[in-house]
């Protein structure tokens, strides 16, 4: 007996949603797909599809129980539990009904509780009459997907049921297969724990002002999003974001450099690998004023005495465990390329980093934009990558350097 090849992903548990068209018997095909690359199938069949293949198939193919029914389970919460365990959802195939269900969020059956409480890749191989594919309904409802990020595979063209030709047939099950599985990224950081600061510091003047900086949080929470992808499991240690932190991330909420400092060293305890995106304060006032300052106390000018914050990244690297990654970033206005690496370089060897990511900032670039060019240098100074686009894209390649 061979032993099922690993994809990259890991195993992963797949639930395989099949709705009511004759193709469905083609699905224990994508089953078989899914069970011979090593992942655990959880076959979620409308009454439809029941129809067109038996419940043993399927079972037989999968090596687990096939669920139909929302009222089976209930003890067990399985409306929401196959979809919140999923690490991605395939409906194989996927009726003009169902497409409409899903672009609507119906919730009326166990596949559409599933699809909803899941936050998986979902993955769609439509299969029907070339009328009903081509009907301006069908083709709104597919737009509708396509714009929340679902994957649709096929349809192929060629022989329907009956004698009908045309758009309409469902992909064959190793097509369908292989693209679902393209869309769930490496899992190669399953068991690391990454610590990610994200967000811009602010430090207080007096109870309503503050002294802050640009950084939206962006980058760092394209980072958190990119580990959890990858299978980390990820603390975000977030100072004022602009952006939502991704589900999954424990995130500790902190305003100060301070509180960040705080933050940072008792989670370090735990973590493989700490990246500092977040923009930290250089400076903060010596002393904060109890009450709000009164212009009319202070005159026509204020001055405000500022002492040098600590240097977090610094003191996280020069107390690194033994195999801890540490990395920082760098945000510099300076418009020359190589003068832009020569500060990089001094910076990563001062602060001890073992990946310094820099990037140039400035009233139009880097905070708060959606994409970010960077260069990567090792803890000697050395470029080791560079890398440009959007910052999810930039945060996956940055954690291939750490991979
Ligand atoms: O020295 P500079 O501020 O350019 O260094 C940037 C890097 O150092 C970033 O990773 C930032 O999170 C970190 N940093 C820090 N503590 C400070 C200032 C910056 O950890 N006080």
């Amino acid at each position: 007996m061979t032993a099922p090849t690993p994809h990259a992903a890991g195993r992963l548990t797949v639930v395989l949603g099949i709705t009511g068209g004759i193709a469905a018997y083609k699905a224990v095909g994508v089953a078989r797909e899914f069970v011979v690359a090593g992942h655990d199938v959880h076959i979620v069949a409308t009454e439809g599809a029941l129809r067109f293949v038996g419940r043993p198939t399927l079972e037989a193919i999968s090596r687990n129980p096939v669920h139909t029914d929302l009222y089976e389970g209930v003890a067990e919460v399985r409306h929401v539990a196959l979809g919140q365990r999923a690490d991605l959802i395939v409906i194989a195939p996927a009726t003009a009904h169902t497409i409409a269900s899903l672009a609507a969020g119906l919730a009326g059956d166990l596949l559409g509780t599933t699809v909803l409480a899941s936050s998986a890749p979902l993955v769609i191989a439509p299969a029907m009459h070339t009328e009903m594919w081509e009907h301006p309904a069908t083709v709104a409802n597919i737009a509708t997907l396509r714009s929340r990020g679902v994957t649709i595979v096929g349809p192929d063209s060629g022989r329907l049921t009956g004698t009908d030709v045309g758009p309409g047939r469902m992909s064959e099950p190793a097509v369908i297969a292989a693209a679902a599985l393209a869309v769930v990224g490496p899992r190669d950081l399953v068991g690391r724990s990454i610590l990610i600061s994200a967000g811009g510091t602010r430090e207080a003047i007096d109870p309503v002002r503050f002294i802050g900086n640009r950084s939206s949080g962006k980058q760092g929470v394209a980072l958190a999003e990119a580990a959890l992808a990858r299978g980390a499991s990820v603390t975000l240690v977030a100072a004022h974001l602009d952006v939502d932190a991704p589900t999954g991330a424990t995130v500790v909420t902190v305003s100060s450099t301070s509180d960040l400092q705080g933050a940072m060293r008792q989670h370090s305890a735990t973590a493989d690998t700490i990246i500092m995106c977040a923009a930290v304060a250089d400076f903060r006032p010596i002393a904060v004023a109890d009450g709000k300052i009164k212009k009319d106390a202070v005159g026509e000018t204020l001055s405000l005495v500022l002492e040098r914050t600590p240097d977090v990244l610094a003191g996280l690297a020069a107390d690194r465990r033994p195999g801890q990654r540490v990395v920082g970033f760098a945000a510099e206005t300076e418009p020359d390329d190589d003068r832009l690496q020569h500060i990089g370089a001094e910076k990563a060897r001062r602060k001890g980093v073992d990946l310094l990511v820099v990037n140039r900032v400035g009233l139009t670039e880097g905070f708060g934009a959606a994409t970010n060019s960077v260069m990567m240098l090792d803890g000697d100074g050395s470029v080791v990558a560079r890398a440009a686009g959007d910052k999810l894209s930039v945060a996956h390649r940055i954690l291939d350097l750490l991979v």
